[in-house]
C-alpha cells in the first residue's frame, strides 16, 4: 500500500492507502506482494473475459504491429470489423455505429442525437442510475454523485425506478429477495411506478410530450441496486414513447455482453431501443472503448444530416481490435452461454447464503450480476448505511470491502450494496470458492448490524 501523486476517482486523496496491482490472470489479480484476490467484480463490471485473456493480448499485439492510431475520419478493418459485429449481436434493428472512448460519452452523444433527430429537448432519466461522470452524462445521472457537478446541464427530469423493497409510492411489498430471478413471477402490479408506462405518461403529460427528445434507463440497474425490471415494464415504456414520439435508450454499458446472460440484457424481455449505449465489456475492459449503436430509422436520419460530433480517439484502433478481439472469445468459448449457466448456480445458491444472513435485506439479480442489499433490521429494512452515506457514515461498508479484500476477495461495494458479478470466463470451483468467502463477508456483516452508526 503506497500513495504516489495520482488524483484517484471518487475518493479524497487524503485518505486512503491503495492497494497497488502487479498483475493478473483469469479471474484473479495480485499485489506487489504476490497476494491473490478472486476478482468477484471483474474490477469495475468490464474485465468480462478476466485478465490477460489471451486472444485479447494477442490482438493488441498484432494490431500495434500495424496500426496504432487513426484519425476518426478514416476507414480500417478493426473499426469497420467492429462496427459489423456489433450490428450482428445486438438485437432488431440496432445496426449503426458511433465509437467513444467509454460510456459517458457513449450517453452523453446518444442525447445529442436524440435531441437533433426530434428537434426536442427534455430527456427524462431515472433516479437510481448512473450514466457517467462528464458533465452530461452527469446531469442524466439521478444518484448523488450528480451533486458535485451541479447546477447540472439543464433539461433532465427525472422518474422513480421499479424498486418494490423500497417503493417510491409508498405500497410495502414482500421481500422479492433471496430468491432468484423469475421472469414469470410478476409483483408490484398495482404500482404505476413499478408498471413503468403509467407512471412515464403521467410525467410526459406534465412536461409536455412534444418538449421530451428521450427516455434514457439502465436496462437493468446496476450499482444503484441491482433493480431487475418487472416483467412489462420495458414493453410499457416503449409503448409509452412510442405514442409519443419519444425516443427510448437503453444504456447497457454494465449489462451488455453477456453480463446477465443474454447478450444484452433488454432481450431477457424481447424490447428493443431506438439507441443502446456501450462500454465495460466491449473490449474486455482491456482499453477503453464505447460505443452508441442506433436503429434504422436513426440510421436514415444520419445519412442526410451532418453527425456534429466525435472525439480524438473515436474507434481507436487497438480499442476496435480488442472489440472484435472480445465478441470472438465471447461466441467461439460460448461464454454468454456460460454466464447463463453459472448464473443459475448463482441463482440456486446465493438465496441460501442470504437465508444465512440477518444483515441481508434483499438479494436481486439474473446471469453474473447480482446484488445483496444490506440492512440493519430485515423487518424495518433500515439500510445498513443511509442511502448517499459517505466518509463516518459509510464506514460499515468500507469495512466489509476490507473484510473482503483480507480474505482474498475483491468484491464491489456501493452504498449498501455488495455486487457479485465475476467474470464471464468463471467455473463452477471459483464461484464456490468465491461464494465461500462471501459467506464469511456476510458474517462480519451481521456483526456490524450491531452497531449503531454514532458507535461505528
Ligand atoms: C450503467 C453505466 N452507464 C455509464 C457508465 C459510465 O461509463 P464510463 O465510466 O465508461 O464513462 C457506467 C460506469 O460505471 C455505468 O455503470
Amino acid at each position: 500500500m503506497e500513495r504516489d501523486p495520482v488524483i484517484y476517482s471518487w475518493s479524497a486523496q487524503g485518505d486512503a492507502e491503495r492497494l497497488r496491482v502487479a498483475g493478473g490472470e483469469g479471474c484473479r489479480f495480485w499485489d506487489a506482494d504476490g497476494r491473490t484476490y478472486l476478482d468477484f467484480a471483474s474490477q469495475v463490471m468490464n474485465l468480462n473475459l478476466g485478465h490477460r485473456h489471451p486472444r485479447l493480448v494477442e490482438a493488441l499485439r498484432r494490431q500495434s504491429e500495424t496500426l496504432y492510431g487513426l484519425a476518426p475520419s478514416f476507414a480500417s478493418e478493426p473499426r469497420s470489423e467492429l462496427a459489423r459485429l456489433l450490428a450482428e449481436v445486438t438485437p432488431g434493428d440496432l445496426g449503426m455505429t458511433l465509437f467513444t472512448t467509454g460510456g459517458a460519452d457513449a450517453n452523453e452523444n446518444a442525447v445529442k442525437l436524440a435531441r437533433w433527430v426530434t428537434g426536442r429537448q427534455k430527456v427524462v432519466a431515472r433516479y437510481r442510475s448512473y450514466h457517467g461522470a462528464t458533465a452530461g452524462a452527469a446531469a442524466l445521472t439521478g444518484d448523488p454523485r450528480r451533486w458535485p457537478a451541479e447546477p447540472a446541464v439543464p433539461g433532465v427530469v427525472r422518474m422513480f425506478d421499479p424498486y418494490p423493497y423500497r417503493c417510491s409510492a409508498g405500497h410495502v411489498y414482500d421481500r422479492h429477495g433471496a430468491h432468484a430471478f423469475d421472469p414469470a413471477a410478476g409483483h408490484a402490479d398495482d404500482c404505476a411506478i413499478s408498471a413503468g408506462g403509467p407512471h412515464l405518461d403521467e410525467i410526459l403529460q406534465y412536461e409536455g410530450p412534444e418538449s421530451v427528445a428521450a427516455v434514457i434507463l439502465e436496462t437493468v440497474t446496476g450499482a444503484n441496486g441491482v433493480l431487475v425490471p418487472p416483467p412489462g415494464y420495458l414493453a410499457s415504456i416503449r409503448e409509452v414513447c412510442d405514442r409519443h414520439g419519444v425516443l427510448l435508450i437503453f444504456d447497457e454499458v454494465l449489462t451488455g455482453f453477456g453480463r446477465t446472460g443474454r447478450w444484452f440484457a433488454c432481450e431477457h424481455w424481447d424490447v428493443v431501443p431506438d439507441i443502446m449505449t456501450l462500454a465495460k465489456g466491449i473490449s474486455g475492459g482491456a482499453v477503453p472503448l464505447g460505443a452508441m449503436v442506433v436503429s434504422e430509422k436513426l440510421r436514415s436520419w444520419l445519412e442526410e444530416h451532418e453527425f456534429a460530433s466525435g472525439l480524438t480517439a473515436c474507434g481507436h484502433p487497438l480499442a476496435c481490435a480488442a472489440g472484435v478481439a472480445t465478441i470472438e472469445a465471447l461466441r467461439e468459448e460460448r461464454l454468454v452461454e456460460n454466464a447463463a449457466a453459472m448464473g443459475e448456480v448463482l441463482a440456486a445458491e446465493l438465496p441460501e447464503l442470504a437465508d444465512d444472513h440477518a444483515s441481508v435485506g434483499e438479494l436481486r439479480g439474473l446471469g453474473l450480476l447480482w446484488g445483496l442489499e444490506l440492512v440493519r433490521d430485515p423487518e424495518t429494512r433500515e439500510p445498513l448505511v443511509p442511502y448517499a452515506a459517505s466518509g463516518e457514515a459509510a464506514r460499515p461498508m468500507a469495512a466489509l470491502r476490507r473484510a473482503a479484500m483480507d480474505r482474498g476477495l475483491h468484491l464491489y461495494v456501493h452504498g449498501n450494496l455488495l455486487l457479485v458479478a465475476p467474470p464471464l470466463i468463471i467455473g463452477r470451483d471459483e464461484l464456490r470458492e468465491g461464494l465461500g468467502l462471501l459467506d464469511e463477508v456476510l458474517d462480519v456483516a451481521d456483526e456490524l448490524t450491531q452497531v449503531r452508526p454514532a458507535q461505528a
